[in-house]
């Protein structure tokens, strides 16, 4: 059975975007043929932040957005990464394959030397992609869906698995990257993609109200008719397409349901939407949230499997290393 691997930093709630890109994908792989490991991805949090007061909330809230959006703990393995020694073990062996000027080159990276004025950025970010192979090759995982931007960090995963190979013997599989052919959503800024960071998202967590006051608050322009136009009408187009994923209607059935109506009407008619599509998953949350042990018991039982999973992956490794000292009675 073929073995995929995703996941997410535990920086704060899932939204919508979460939802339509990511989310809804792994659903449905879940249900197919696939062996399913979910990282959560701890060790990541700290490449742009030392601020760590929240993260041990955010893995259950976390936890608690996969739960109530259908991710199941049976068939999709939801583990913690830093409790997974392994995937320390293994990042230490495949960073003495990488240069230094390989590891530069890496968008994400040069991006942040950017940020950084190229001064401060710490070897941990530098090595970050370099330890996102290591979760990956620990399970010999075939295939990664990711977002465009993880792209690089799968290319650097390829790059390892040749080296590795050519060097110790075949040991690891070569993964590939599954890309959503899923629209982005941009945020309600009309300006960026939905993200956590800039005000801008839905989350899969918000209430009622809330929902309503950020549709509300949805930046559109001065013209009055819904109608979708993508080019230069970007903002409606984006809370246009929101209303079709979410109530699976057509664009076209939307603009005539609003026709002769506007912003106020289609806005109402949007909070309406996306509230019914969030009322089921309100609903399986409060559940999960009733029972404090199931969580942890949940992270748990993936954690102990991924290790297990892991250290069969490592044997191999540290064998074709000779890192298995035999003799010594290790
Ligand atoms: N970098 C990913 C993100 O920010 C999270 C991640 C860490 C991941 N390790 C991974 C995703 C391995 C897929 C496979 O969302």
């Amino acid at each position: 059975m073929k073995r995929i691997l995703t996941g997410d930093r535990p920086t704060g709630p899932l939204h919508l975007g979460h939802y339509v890109g990511s989310l809804q994908n792994r659903i449905k792989l879940q249900n197919e043929d696939y062996e399913m490991f979910n990282i959560i991805a701890d060790f990541q949090v700290l490449t742009d932040r030392m601020e760590t007061d929240e993260v041990e909330e955010n893995i259950r809230e976390l936890v608690l957005d996969y739960l109530s959006v259908g991710l199941d703990p049976k068939k999709t393995n939801i583990f913690i990464q830093s409790k997974v020694p392994q995937l320390s073990e293994l990042f230490v062996y495949i960073s003495m394959l990488v240069t230094v000027s390989r590891a530069q080159q890496n968008p994400t990276i040069k991006e942040e030397v950017q940020a950084t004025a190229g001064g401060k950025m710490s070897l941990g970010m530098l090595n970050m992609p370099v330890s996102q192979a290591a979760d990956i090759l620990a399970f010999n995982a075939d295939l990664i869906p990711v977002g465009e931007d993880q792209l690089p960090h799968i290319e650097q995963t390829r790059d390892v698995v040749k080296t590795f190979n050519n060097t110790f013997g075949e040991v690891f599989k070569m993964p590939k990257a599954l890309i959503s052919k899923s629209p982005r959503l941009m945020g309600l800024d009309a300006e960026n993609k939905m993200s956590k960071s800039r005000n801008n998202a839905v989350f899969l967590s918000d209430s009622k109200d809330e929902v309503i006051k950020k549709i509300k608050k949805a930046v559109t322009d001065s013209k009055k008719d819904i109608v979708y136009d993508k080019d230069k009408r970007l903002a409606l187009a984006n809370l246009l397409m929101m209303y079709h994923l979410f109530s699976g209607k057509d664009i076209k059935d939307i603009e005539k349901k609003y026709e002769g109506l506007g912003y106020k009407e289609f806005k109402e008619g949007l909070s309406d939407v996306i509230n019914k599509f969030l009322d089921p998953i309100r609903e399986k949350r409060k559940e999960f949230e009733k029972d404090e042990k199931y969580i942890s018991q949940i992270l748990k039982e993936g954690t102990e499997k991924a290790s297990e999973e892991a250290e069969k992956t490592l044997k191999e490794v540290r064998k074709a290393m000779k890192y298995d000292y035999k003799k010594l009675g290790f």
